[in-house]
């Protein structure tokens, strides 16, 4: 279930609040300058190709090029049992920032986004129908878990605009990270 919960920078291991209500998700994020909608969900084969994701969810892809200008669309996806999934976990897993928009738009599984964003972390755990655009220069971080099961659409505007700038900060390693079984402990362990 879509989950935001909130961390003090100042005492990352405890949450501040949480919740699932997707409104209130929504109106949060929004008022904070990051794009969250909850789109609906079209039915999709489990082990989905890229080109099935792409077809099924073309008019909202379509649609998302149209506003935005987005150059490039790909399709991102892991299961548990892929052999790379620690190293792949790890990638994103620390505090960074990007030149362009990062756009995800969930179409099965979750994955748990983290925004730096003054004070605060915020974390919001994503689900089938999210669509996060986390603007450009956001300190971020992304965990998939240690059981991943997740396949998200991800559009570009610009070839390069992915590359993730590392900040260092050891914040990341100090909020609690997602579980095996998606939930994301409100103590650090
Ligand atoms: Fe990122």
């Amino acid at each position: 279930m879509t989950t935001l919960t909130l961390y003090a920078e100042s005492a990352p291991s405890q949450a501040l609040l949480r919740t699932r209500d997707g409104a209130a998700i929504t109106q949060h994020l929004n008022q904070l300058g990051v794009r969250f909608e909850r789109w609906p969900i079209r039915p999709l084969p489990e082990g989905a190709d890229a080109a099935t994701v792409l077809a099924t969810y073309a008019p909202e892809v379509r649609q998302l090029q149209q506003e935005r200008g987005y150059l490039s669309v790909d399709v991102a996806g892991i299961t548990p049992d892929h052999p790379e999934r620690a190293a792949m976990r790890q990638k994103f897993i620390e505090e960074h920032t990007h030149a362009d928009d990062e756009v995800r738009f969930f179409v099965q599984g979750q994955g748990a986004f983290y925004l730096h964003l003054g004070d605060r972390v915020h974390q919001v755990v994503c689900e089938a129908g999210d669509l996060i655009s986390v603007p450009a220069g956001t300190r971020h971080w992304f965990d998939m878990g240690p059981s991943p099961r997740f396949t998200a659409i991800r559009l570009f505007r610009s070839p390069d605009g992915w590359v993730g700038h590392f900040t260092g900060d050891p914040l990341s390693a100090a909020v609690p990270r997602l579980e095996a079984d998606g939930e994301v402990p409100a103590h650090a362990a």
